[in-house]
């Protein structure tokens, strides 16, 4: 679902991605862990086509089998829309709309008619316990409504891979394990690929895989 070879990222002198491999199946659950500054957010991003490894002869990231690199700026944005859904640890919903309109923005720029949207907002929403918050904004809603609309809107396009970057490191305990369960809900519900980067240790450990990077290379 996603091999990335020979993976380089320098800010000026720093190395900050020093010769990532890694290749993750479908349905694969992974989690990335290691200490601050050692990569993890700027691996992640680069998976997600959202930042872009340093050029190299040598680099390659294929998502769902194709060349990311061969794509048009267009094209990758269309790609990223359609096949790759964020979690962040802020939840970054837009306070000016409601839980139902921030889910259905990723199916909008992807040209889905506002009712099919609607109707697959309503169903995230209803499968994720949320139906009655779906008119309140994301002020009036908790920490962890507010992020299981996040996870909503990650999960609008279907997307078959899932990038999370500490997404519960924001949420009190009981918030933060009710959505590591969601996460294998989901994975066992939609077949979805998940990479998680987290601290959290219960949650790197309930990953079918950890990963952990140290100074920007990835370890075992
Ligand atoms: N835009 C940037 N310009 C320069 N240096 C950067 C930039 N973004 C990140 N860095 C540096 O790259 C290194 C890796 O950062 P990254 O955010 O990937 O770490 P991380 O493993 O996610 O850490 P944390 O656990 O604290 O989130 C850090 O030393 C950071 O300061
Ligand atoms: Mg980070």
């Amino acid at each position: 679902m996603i091999t990335a070879q020979n993976i380089h990222k320098y800010y000026d002198d720093l190395h900050v991605l020093n010769n990532v491999n890694l290749s993750i199946k479908k349905g694969e659950i992974v989690s990335i862990v290691g200490a601050s500054g050692a990569g993890k957010t700027t691996l992640l991003q680069i998976l997600g086509t959202l930042d872009f490894a340093t050029k190299n002869k040598k680099s390659s990231l294929k998502i769902n089998d194709i060349e990311i690199y061969n794509l048009s700026k267009n094209e990758l944005a269309a790609f990223r829309n359609k096949h790759i859904g964020f979690i962040f640890q802020f939840h970054q919903l837009l306070p000016e709309f409601t839980a139902l309109e921030n889910i259905c923005i990723p199916a909008f720029i992807n040209k889905t008619e506002k009712a099919a949207a609607e109707k697959r907002a309503l169903e995230l929403l209803e499968f994720l316990g949320l139906s009655h918050r779906k008119n309140h904004k994301p002020s009036e809603l908790s920490g962890g409504e507010q992020q299981r609309v996040a996870v909503a809107r990650a999960l609008i396009n279907n997307p078959e891979v899932i990038l999370a970057d500490e997404p519960s490191g924001n949420l009190d305990s009981e918030s933060a394990e009710n959505l590591h369960q969601l996460f294998f809900k989901l994975r066992e519900e939609f077949g979805q690929t998940f990479v998680i980067v987290t601290h959290n240790k219960e949650l790197a450990n309930m990953a079918d895989r950890k990963l952990t990077m140290v100074d920007g290379t990835i370890g075992s």
